[in-house]
């Protein structure tokens, strides 16, 4: 079978697997339950006008409130079109260059880098060792490399980088020319220590977000780039004109200034991973060491048995993201998100029929 190389397609999955009429809960996104926010249509409906002119070619409001939030200057940000465009701009500034890409992640860093033509090494993490960094492996390898990517929180591990851990790394980065690319598409459902006052002391850090999956927003396209003013410029350059929609642009600051909306997903997300996490993990299952919303799964008992688990949470009307396209895991753990809890109690329903049929 082929399958797709990301989550969130319900339909697709449905036609591979000859199951057209099947009623299935997609648990293969990893998209906020909660979201969007309930205004946002309110908004979008104002604000449709935008659509009419050019944008501001700098999104210069968008991008000044948006810098305010951060606490970082203007000339440190760049506002995208979504968080994919900004992983290729920042993969385009190391065109030809030596890319270090720490796996299990998600798969655009590897499809960008071949796109601009890194030389990329792979580096591993495993289920072994909790897919903690291997720290020793990476400062050895820094001098050799150009870049290195990393996903904070990991997808799919949901395992959060210690702020520690990244300082480490900036810190030998310095001596080597090395940069740190870190997505932080995730970082919002988790209570974290910000990385953003180290763009002052580093100049070799570039940090990503992406305003999809905390606000549900996957059509709108919104994310952006934060790095030392030296490096936006550069990266602004190439970045094609109008790149963010004009409409997009005017909702990114009232996005970001609704802390409630982050607050109260991020107090349903704890209280349903404790609920989660104690049933999964009395029941013999192995869980990720996950922060956010979603995580990785294995049968501790079977765990050559993942793909007839996919299977059977199909035929039972859920439906996983398989792991086959991700690096270090080949199709051996399922990813599942964090929904609403009636839809994670229907998940824990038909786990709990799994270990009873074996
Ligand atoms: C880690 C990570 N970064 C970036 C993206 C892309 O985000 P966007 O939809 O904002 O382009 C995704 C989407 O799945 C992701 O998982």
């Amino acid at each position: 079978m082929k399958w797709p190389e990301h989550g969130g397609q319900p339909e697709m999955m449905k036609k591979l697997l000859k199951a057209e009429e099947l009623e299935v809960l997609d648990f293969s996104a990893n998209l906020n339950p909660l979201g969007p926010p309930q205004w946002l249509q309110r908004e979008l409906e104002a604000q449709w006008k935008k659509l009419l002119y050019y944008p501001d070619p700098n999104y210069s409001f968008s991008t000044s409130a948006l810098a305010w939030m951060e606490r970082i200057r203007d000339k440190e940000i760049l506002l995208t079109n979504g968080g994919a465009e900004a992983i290729f701009l920042a993969t385009k500034y190391f065109e030809g260059k030596r890319a270090g890409i720490v796996h299990p992640a998600f798969s655009e860093y590897d499809r960008a880098c071949r796109h601009y033509h890194l030389q990329v090494t792979d580096i591993l993490t495993s289920h072994e060792e909790d897919f903690r960094l291997p720290m020793n492996q990476l400062l050895e390898s820094l001098p050799d490399l150009d870049v290195l990517f990393l996903c904070r929180p990991n997808n799919p591990t949901g395992v959060v980088i210690s702020k520690a851990e990244i300082k480490m790394l900036l810190e030998q980065g310095l001596h080597h020319q090395t940069f740190l690319v870190i997505d932080e598409a995730f970082v919002d459902f988790v209570p974290h220590e910000a990385l953003t006052p180290l763009l002052k002391e580093y100049p070799n850090l570039i940090l990503l977000r992406s305003l999809t999956k905390m606000y549900t927003i996957p059509g709108l396209r919104l994310g952006y780039m934060m790095a030392s003013e030296a490096v936006i410029n550069e990266i602004k350059d190439f970045q094609i004109p109008w790149s963010v929609n004009g409409l997009a642009s005017a909702i990114a600051p009232l996005l970001l200034k609704d802390k409630n909306f982050v607050a109260k997903t991020v107090s349903w997300l704890e209280e349903e991973t404790r609920k989660l996490r104690a049933f999964i993990e009395s029941n013999d299952f192995y869980l990720s060491n996950s922060s956010v919303n979603f995580y990785l799964l294995q049968d501790k008992r079977n765990p050559e048995k993942t793909e007839t688990l996919f299977t059977f949470l199909f035929q039972h009307g859920i439906l996983a993201r398989h792991t086959h396209n991700f690096k270090g895991l080949e199709g051996s753990h399922l990813r599942l998100a964090v929904r609403s809890e009636e839809e994670n109690d229907k998940l824990i329903a038909i786990l709990k029929k799994w270990r009873e049929q074996k």
